[in-house]
């Protein structure tokens, strides 16, 4: 199976304009607390969060990181994260697909909070290797993602595992629920 087309998100976003109710489920914020604890500094100097969508999660990550780079695919989610996040100076909100346009900069931290599973196995694999090239060392990397049955390339389970496969990333964090699975890792030096 491919990666899912773009053309899936637009008709998402063209049927609502928060179509994962990311902004009133209680799961959701639940979830995104946890995302948001399990970070292990209490500040990032250069966070990178791709397929921000509507800027929920990343009104969350914002006072913990000096400067958070927030990147969609869709217009309609990004004009509403661009509002949410107007207030906080150092984040930036760019229209980018990865991994074609992954930005040549250097992270401390990137946060992969469910988007990984819309990738194949090879795309995740550039992805993966994309974060390594563009991190620091002991940089974080954040992943989080829903366990249920979905019509997508990977299962959040799948990805983890895949990302774990990676033998310059140390494993730090690892909470798995019902619904969800959130790991952490460490950029070896
Ligand atoms: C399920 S939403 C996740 C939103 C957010 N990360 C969260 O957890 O609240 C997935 C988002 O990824 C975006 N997306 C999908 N493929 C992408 C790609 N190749 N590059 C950047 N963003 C992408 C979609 O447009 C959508 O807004």
């Amino acid at each position: 199976m491919t990666s899912t087309d773009r053309r899936y998100f637009d008709e998402m976003y063209a049927s609502s304009h928060d179509p994962w109710n990311f902004e009133a489920s209680a799961y959701e914020r639940r979830k995104y607390s946890l995302t948001v604890a399990s970070l292990p500094r209490e500040k990032y100097r250069n966070a990178f969060e791709p397929g921000c969508s509507i800027g929920v999660l990343t009104e969350l990550l914002a006072p913990r990181c000096e400067r958070l780079l927030a990147t969609d695919i869709n217009d309609v989610a990004l004009e509403q994260a661009t509002k949410r996040l107007e207030r906080f100076h150092g984040v930036v909100v760019e229209h980018r697909a990865i991994p074609e346009s992954w930005p040549v900069e250097e992270f401390d931290l990137v946060v992969l909070s469910e988007l990984a599973y819309y990738f194949d196995i090879k795309t995740l694999q550039i992805l993966v290797n994309q974060i390594v090239q563009s991190t620091s060392p002991a940089a974080h990397v954040l992943s989080v993602h829903w366990r249920g049955e979905t019509n997508y390339p990977l299962t959040g389970d799948r990805v983890h595992a895949l990302i774990d496969g990676c033998q310059r990333l140390h494993h730090l964090v690892h909470h798995r629920e019902e619904m969800f699975v959130l790991d952490l890792w460490e950029r070896r030096s």
